[in-house]
């Protein structure tokens, strides 16, 4: 237990269950300090959630692929809990059928449904926190990302492209949110196998891959992914925005 974050409260949108990167991020802050408010997909995900966060008061229903229901989730949050301090977007989906051989195969709906769930949320929920006035002076947005940005990881396709566009999305958030003193940044997070995971074909081989290629052998924990977000969540970090921090035990260097 640490005080690192204590006093904040945070938003976390993306748990689904006890392996999903957000939960990791949920308990590290809450270890430090914080009190975590939790948005769910939908009601299927809500009954996953509730086995971990036992005070309903807590967990919000947001759709990011609905304007309304950001909007309704966020209006619901500030009525509830005030201003946050900081929001983590720990969320992206694309079809099992575009997470499999060439990204020739991709097809013109999959590649948008991929960008819109993946990369585009962020700036919805950045304007929705930003029109609603959710964030505090100073505030911080942490979202997640993966090394298939840069490189061309086999089947990760339409995914590493959304990636690609999520990191752009933070860099011009960064500046436009600047004034506001909301940091905006994106850890980049080594292959931990989670829900989402499971959905990119052979996921096996690549996590195997990413193990192969760290350090010392030993795949990247979510409680270290999400020691790197409460340092971002965190007024250590007001000097940090528009950045990618790796958490992945040195993949990206082998
Ligand atoms: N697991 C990895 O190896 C890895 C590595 C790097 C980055 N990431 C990223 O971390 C983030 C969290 O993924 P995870 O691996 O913890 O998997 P996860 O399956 O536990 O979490 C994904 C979350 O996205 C949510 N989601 C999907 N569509 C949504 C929608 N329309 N509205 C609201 N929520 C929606 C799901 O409900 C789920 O909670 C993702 O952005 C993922 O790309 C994962």
């Amino acid at each position: 237990m640490g005080n690192l974050l204590s006093g904040k409260k945070i938003v976390i949108m993306g748990v689904a269950n006890k392996r999903s990167i957000a939960w990791g991020c949920a308990k590290v802050m809450t270890e430090q300090g914080a009190e975590v408010i939790y948005t769910y997909q939908n009601e299927r995900l809500k009954k996953s959630v509730s086995r971990l966060v036992k005070n309903g008061n807590h967990l919000i229903e947001c759709d990011v692929s609905s304007d309304e229901s950001i909007t309704t989730a966020f209006n619901e949050i500030k009525q509830r809990f005030g201003q946050v301090d900081g929001l983590v977007h720990a969320i992206a989906y694309a079809k099992k059928d575009e997470l499999e051989g060439s990204i020739l195969n991709s097809s013109r709906e999959g590649y948008a449904l991929a960008q819109d769930v993946s990369a585009y949320s962020l700036l919805a929920v950045a304007k929705a926190a930003t029109d609603l006035q959710l964030l505090k002076d100073p505030a911080s947005i942490v979202t997640l990302t993966y090394f298939g940005s840069e490189r061309a990881i086999p089947n990760y396709n339409v995914m590493g492209v959304a990636k690609a566009a999520l990191e752009a999305n933070v860099r011009y958030l960064a500046r436009d949110l600047g004034e506001s003193h909301v940091r905006v940044n994106a850890i980049s997070a080594g292959a931990v196998k989670t829900l989402a995971v499971t959905g990119i074909n052979d996921h096996n081989e690549l996590l195997k891959m990413s193990r192969d290629r760290t350090v010392d052998g030993q795949d990247v924990t979510i409680d270290e992914i999400g020691g790197t977000c409460a340092f971002l969540m965190s007024d250590l970090a007001t000097g940090v925005t528009g950045d990618v921090i790796y958490v992945d035990k040195g993949v990206h260097l082998i």
